[in-house]
């Protein structure tokens, strides 16, 4: 993909999310049809469906080449990121959607032979869009996002991570993770994996910490956090794979070493 080619799809892409989003707002306080999908808190509502259909649509025509990966199940069933690969989770939060009508985001990740090159995160409530493209750097709206701070302190994080950390999980000892709460300065818990990626490229929170995220819940965010010298692996510091389930660990480099070292102390 030439540089050229990248700014056509990514000026395309934000045209694209830009349109959902307006329509997800116009609509937002039409009632709802929602169902279950895994559990009864896996909720999945018409407008995730319609938003996906819409980027599926509008790919297909203008792309036939490109392939796509979708939450909602519009997309390919892709086992190579082969090609050009949107990643796309057509709305990040449903459940923030559903009961709160906002903090939720439209996702959408672009690769191209395996590599991050565009990232999008729309929050849709609030116009806010974070973008950014492969060693461009990021951006909210038209500000361009700083470098991340380089001496941020384990004892000063903030960290974006859920109350199962600290519940039996099949991951890390809770009594470990119950130690890590206690030492760093505070946690956040947003509901959207997408706009938390958005909030450490952003350097609002230093790390999120998550058990077990689909390639679409991050996908856009990894360019993102990239960008502004973040770092993102599973909660062992491995690399993430594109294609399969994965626990998430994204922060500020500084911190990552000391962190995954704590972590490791309870890991299963
Ligand atoms: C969910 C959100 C949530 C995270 C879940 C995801 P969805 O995505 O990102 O914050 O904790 O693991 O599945 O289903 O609302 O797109
Ligand atoms: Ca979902
Ligand atoms: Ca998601
Ligand atoms: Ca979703």
């Amino acid at each position: 993909m030439n540089i050229d080619e990248r700014n056509a799809i990514y000026n395309q892409a934000k045209e694209w999310v830009f349109t959902a989003g307006k329509n997800i707002r116009a609509k937002i306080d039409d009632p709802l049809v929602i169902d279950t999908k895994s559990n009864p808190n896996d909720l999945v509502t018409t407008m995730d469906k319609e938003t996906e259909a819409y980027f599926v649509e509008k790919i297909n025509q203008e792309y036939p080449e490109h392939h796509i990966i979708g939450e909602e199940g519009y997309g390919d069933k892709l086992t190579t990121l082969a090609g050009t690969v949107w990643i796309i989770d057509p709305i990040d939060g449903t459940m923030n959607f559903v009961h709160q009508k906002r903090n939720f985001a439209i996702s959408v990740g672009i690769y191209h032979e395996g590599i991050g090159e565009i990232g999008l995160i729309y929050d849709v409530m609030n116009d806010i869009l974070y973008h950014a493209k492969r060693n461009e750097g990021a951006y909210k709206n038209e500000a361009k996002l700083a470098p991340l701070k380089q001496d941020v302190k384990f004892e000063e994080a903030i960290i974006g991570m859920n109350h199962f950390w600290l519940c039996e999980n099949r991951l890390v000892d809770e009594k470990v993770m119950q130690q890590f709460v206690r030492k760093i300065r505070g946690t956040r818990t947003y509901g959207s994996a997408a706009l938390e990626f958005a909030y450490v490229a952003e350097g609002i929170v230093d790390g999120y910490l998550t058990m077990n995220l689909a390639p679409w819940d991050i996908a856009a965010g990894i360019v993102i956090v990239n960008e502004v010298g973040g770092v993102t692996t599973d909660i062992a510091g491995v690399t993430l794979s594109m294609l399969e389930k994965n626990s998430v660990f994204t922060c500020n480099a500084s911190l990552q070493h000391e962190i995954i070292q704590f972590i490791e102390k309870g890991r299963k």
